[in-house]
């Protein structure tokens, strides 16, 4: 049995890893302001998990947080590249100066790993698909910047303190609890809950835009094998699936699980928005020994299950 911190434990991949670690027996502790998180996420599990409710840009908050703490899961973020650009400040208080205090925490708490949730944001616009490691870094969002800024942080307190981080560049997750129904929300969650409701979606741009859409069970997979792999530190990892789907691919599969065509209208694409997205998952496979068990359409027809069952 483990002694687990999970930051941004009542958020969509934060409580993913809650209900994962409880259901193996490891005693959590979930550390959230209730940004963009929710306890209803957290609802079933309430009474077999601690919950810290504070800042992690306060310090205090950070040291509270992994006191007697073994595994660092770090999701804590605010996740959105539109609302970074409306307020870089904010974004990166919460993407940066918590990760940064985090950091510092769990090195004077001697935490045995600690696994950060970087984003493939930091690729931006290079047309080069797939995306690999190996390829230099281009954000182009005060919110890409921020959490690669996290993911630097953590390989320099590797390098320098032998901090024993991994971080985990995400790419497009999605599935249960995610939130539909923020104007920030990720596309999936905001799709579906449109199908389940018989409304159209609105497209940014011509909807050929696409993305390696990575059903939630993988991260979490990967988050594990993250925790207990040896020989990664100091690593960045991709997590996605090594597949992509255009915007108006997961509008015909939505149609098709709900049982009624979906026609979108269009509308201007957004600022910082990257156009094509695809993970290279060869490191991942070859050092976490990570694989993506649960394809798109699985995933998906999961996904608007979930919603349905829980509206
Ligand atoms: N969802 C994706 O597709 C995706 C892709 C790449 C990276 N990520 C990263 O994964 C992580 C989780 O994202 P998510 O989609 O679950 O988002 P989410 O908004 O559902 O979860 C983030 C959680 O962090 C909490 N939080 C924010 N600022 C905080 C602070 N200062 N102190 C304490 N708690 C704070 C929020 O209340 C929320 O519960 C984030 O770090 C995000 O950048 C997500």
């Amino acid at each position: 049995m483990a002694k687990v911190l999970v930051t941004g434990g009542a958020g969509f991949i934060g409580s993913a890893l809650v209900h994962r670690f409880v259901e193996l027996g490891d005693q959590v502790r979930v550390v959230d302001d209730f940004s963009t998180g929710f306890r209803r996420n957290l609802e079933d599990v309430l009474d077999r998990v601690e919950l810290l409710e504070g800042d992690l840009a306060e310090m205090s908050t950070a040291e509270a947080a992994v006191r007697d703490v073994e595994l660092v899961l770090h999701q804590a973020a605010i996740p959105s590249v539109q609302r970074s650009v409306e307020d870089p400040v904010a974004s990166n208080r919460a993407n940066v100066t918590a990760t940064l205090n985090l950091l510092v925490a769990a090195r004077a708490a001697h935490i045995r790993r600690f696994v950060y949730a970087s984003s493939s944001s930091a690729y931006g616009d290079s047309e080069v698909l797939p995306k690999v490691e190996t390829m230099p870094e281009n954000p182009i969002s005060p919110y890409a910047l921020t959490k690669l800024t996290g993911e630097k942080y953590c390989v320099v307190f590797h390098r320098i303190y032998g901090l024993p981080t991994v971080c985990l560049r995400y790419f497009n997750v999605f599935g249960p609890r995610q939130n539909p129904h923020s104007p920030y929300s990720a596309v999936i969650s905001r799709f579906a809950n449109l199908a389940l409701d018989g409304q159209s979606p609105t497209i940014d741009g011509d909807g050929e835009q696409s993305r390696d859409f990575t059903f939630i069970e993988n991260v979490v997979n990967a988050n594990l094998l993250a925790c207990h792999a040896d020989g990664v530190q100091g690593m960045f990892f991709n997590i996605g699936t090594g597949e992509r789907h255009t915007l108006n691919d997961l509008v015909r599969l939505l149609g098709n699980i709900v049982g009624h065509e979906l026609k979108p209208v269009h509308r201007e694409s957004r600022t910082g928005d990257v156009r094509h997205s695809l993970a290279d998952i060869g490191k991942a496979r070859r050092l976490l020994g990570y694989e993506p068990k649960v394809k798109f359409e699985e995933g998906l027809r999961r996904t608007v299950a979930w919603f349905q069952g829980n509206r």
